[in-house]
């Protein structure tokens, strides 16, 4: 049977399925609002994350959250974010191919205990995980495309946006793109 949010998320922590368990400080389930229409799922937490056990909380964090207010999007009021791997992979390396396969049941578990309308992949590792293997994110970032009645969108890792600025309008014009998006489905659980 399907677990509710506090056992799936008790059990979670619990996890040794593969060696991130072994480093972590805190297993990164996830923050948001539980009914929330709207997905986000980014990597896997880095230091700052690993450390308060919430996801996207260091600077790529922070410009999250202004592209996110930008559009009239808050993580504790209209979405949900987690991560393809819930424990920080050591030095920040991309989670390994068997570490994200031992996590996925998680998010899983989590997608159909939402059954969000629009799923956002942020960044590479998320968009080929989730979209396919050989997404082409920098070409393909802003477009929709459905799945299994799910619209899924991949955009450009915020940290990566960091990294390079030039690339941040275009990251803008797929969250403009997403609250046109939210609007015409009618899914911003902040709106009614
Ligand atoms: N990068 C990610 O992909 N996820 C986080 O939670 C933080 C940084």
């Amino acid at each position: 049977m399907l677990q509710n949010w506090n056992e799936l998320e008790t059990s979670c922590k619990d996890c040794r399925a593969c060696g991130l368990c072994e480093t972590r400080h805190h297993v990164v389930f996830g923050v948001g609002n539980p009914k929330a229409k709207v997905m986000f799922v980014g990597e896997g937490p880095g230091e700052n994350e690993d450390l308060q056990g919430e996801p996207f909380v260091g600077r790529a964090g922070q410009y999250l959250d202004k592209l996110l207010a930008a559009v009239d999007l808050d993580r504790k009021s209209n979405i949900y974010i987690t991560n393809i791997v819930k424990c920080r992979p050591p030095k920040n390396r991309d989670p390994l191919p068997q570490e994200q396969e031992a996590c996925i049941g998680w998010l899983r578990n989590q997608f159909a205990l939402l059954r969000p309308k629009i799923l956002v992949c942020l960044g590479r590792v998320a968009a080929m995980k989730l979209i396919k293997p050989d997404i082409k994110i920098t070409k393909e970032h802003g477009e929709f495309l459905e799945k299994n009645g799910v619209l899924m969108m991949a955009t450009l890792h915020p940290a990566a946006l960091l990294r390079n600025p030039n690339q941040k309008p275009a990251a803008f014009e797929d969250f403009l793109k997403l609250r046109e998006k939210m609007d015409e489905l009618g899914c911003d659980i902040a709106k009614g």
